[in-house]
C-alpha cells in the first residue's frame, strides 16, 4: 500500500493544524485520536481517522499492521502544568508510558522518523534573555518532566537504531488559530492566556485573573515566547522533509525569541476587541516560571523555516475571532435544538 503519515493526537489543536497543512500538501494521512480534548470537527478533509487510545496496545498494533507508515507525528498528550501538579500519574502515564508504546511500534514496524511534540517546559526557570537548545534544563512540574522523559527515551532509542531519525519540537506558548476560521481551540475548560482572555472579552467567563504581578519582569507579570499556531504546523512539515532528506536527529525550539508579559498579552486582546475587559490581579500560579523566550536560530538555519505570524496582532486577532465563531455556531445549535423540542422531535 501507498505510504502515509501517522498522527496521534491529530484531532487536538496543534495535531489538527498540521493534518490540515499535511492534507494540503497531498499527503496521506493516518490519525489515532481518543477524542478525550479533540474533536472530529477539526478534521476538515476526509484523513482516516482511527478512534482510541494510545495506551491501548491491540489498537497501536492493529494500525501498525493495516497501515504503511513513512513517518509518525506524535500529539497525543494531558498538556496542562496546574493539573500536572495535581494528578502527575496521569502525565507520566499519558505522556511517557504511552509514548513508549508508539515508539515500540515504530521499532517493530520499522518506522523510522518520529516528529515529537516537545515543550519549552523543560527549561524551567532561568535567568537567561533566550535559551537555546543547549541551556540547562531544569523542569519544575510533572508535565514537563514527562515530556523530557521521552525526549531521553527517544535519544537513547537513537543510540541504539542508527537506522531511526527524529526531530524533537520544544514549543513555546501556542496560540491563534486557522485563518479561515476552520479549527482552532475547541477544550471549553480553557487554561491558556490568550484563549482565557478571548473568552473573558466575548462573556464567557467575567473576567481574566493575572497570575502573579511579583515576578522579576518588567512589569511583575510573567514573560513567554507566543507563536502563531500556522507557524508551528509549518515547522511540522518542514521538520518531516528534513528527515525525509536525511537529516539527523535534532531538537529544535519553536518560538519567535521575543518575549510578551501578560499585560501585554492582554492589551493586544482589548486592541483586537476594542474595548476593555476584566483583568483581576491574583497570586502566582503553582508552576510557573517568570520567563522563557526561544532562541530560534537553530531551527531557522537548519528547517529554513521562516515564520510569518511573528506580530501578537495577528496571533491575537486570529484567537479572538476563532472564539467568536465558536459562540455563534453553539447559539444556533441551541436555536436548532430548540426549535426540534418545540416540534416534538
Ligand atoms: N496566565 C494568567 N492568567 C490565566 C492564564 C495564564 O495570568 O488565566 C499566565 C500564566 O501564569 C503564565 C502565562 O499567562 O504566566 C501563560 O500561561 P499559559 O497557561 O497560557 O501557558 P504556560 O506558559 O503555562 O504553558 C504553555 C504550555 C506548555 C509550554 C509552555 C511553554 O501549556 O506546554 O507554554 O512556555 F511548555
Amino acid at each position: 500500500p501507498e505510504s502515509s503519515i501517522l498522527v496521534t493526537g491529530g484531532c487536538g489543536y496543534i495535531g489538527s493544524h498540521v493534518v490540515r497543512q499535511l492534507s494540503e500538501c497531498g499527503y496521506q494521512v493516518v490519525i489515532i485520536d481518543n477524542l478525550s480534548t479533540g474533536s472530529k470537527e477539526n478534521l476538515i478533509y476526509d484523513e482516516k481517522l482511527v478512534v482510541g487510545d494510545i495506551s491501548d496496545s491491540k489498537l497501536v498494533e492493529s494500525v501498525f499492521s493495516q497501515y504503511r507508515f513513512d513517518a509518525v507525528f506524535h500529539f497525543a498528550a494531558s498538556i496542562i502544568v496546574p493539573e500536572s501538579v495535581k494528578m502527575p500519574l496521569k502525565y507520566y502515564r499519558n505522556n511517557t508510558v504511552n509514548s513508549i508504546n508508539i515508539f515500540d511500534a515504530c521499532i517493530r514496524y520499522g518506522v523510522n522518523k518520529i516528529v515529537f511534540s516537545s515543550t519549552a517546559a523543560v527549561y524551567g526557570e532561568n535567568e537567561l534573555l533566550q535559551v537555546t537548545e543547549d541551556s540547562p534544563l531544569n523542569p519544575t512540574n510533572p508535565y514537563a518532566r514527562s515530556k523530557l522523559m521521552d525526549e531521553y527515551v527517544l535519544s537513547d532509542m537513537r543510540a541504539a537504531l542508527p537506522n531511526l531519525s527524529y526531530v524533537i519540537l520544544r514549543y513555546f506558548n501556542v496560540a491563534g488559530s486557522d485563518l479561515l476560521g476552520r479549527i482552532g481551540p475547541r477544550n471549553p475548560n480553557a487554561t491558556h492566556l490568550i484563549k482565557v482572555a478571548c473568552e473573558a472579552a466575548l462573556g464567557i467567563r467575567d473576567k481574566v485573573t493575572i497570575f502573579g504581578t511579583d515576578y522579576p519582569t518588567h512589569d511583575g507579570t510573567c514573560i513567554r515566547d507566543y507563536i502563531h499556531v500556522e507557524d508551528l504546523a509549518k515547522a511540522h512539515l518542514e521538520s518531516y522533509r528534513y528527515l525525509r532528506d536525511g537529516g539527523d536527529s535534532i531538537v529544535l525550539n519553536c518560538g519567535y525569541g521575543r518575549g510578551l508579559s501578560v499585560r501585554e498579552v492582554l492589551k493586544a486582546v482589548e486592541l483586537a476587541h476594542r474595548k476593555p475587559i476584566k483583568v483581576s490581579e491574583g497570586y502566582r500560579r503553582i508552576g510557573d516560571v517568570s520567563s522563557v523566550i526561544a532562541n530560534s536560530n537553530r531551527i531557522k538555519k537548519l528547517l529554513n523555516w521562516r515564520p510569518v505570524y511573528e506580530d501578537i496582532s495577528s496571533i491575537v486577532e486570529s484567537a479572538y475571532h476563532w472564539e467568536k465563531k465558536l459562540i455563534r455556531n453553539s447559539n444556533s445549535e441551541r436555536r436548532i435544538f430548540s426549535v426540534n423540542q418545540s416540534l416534538g422531535r
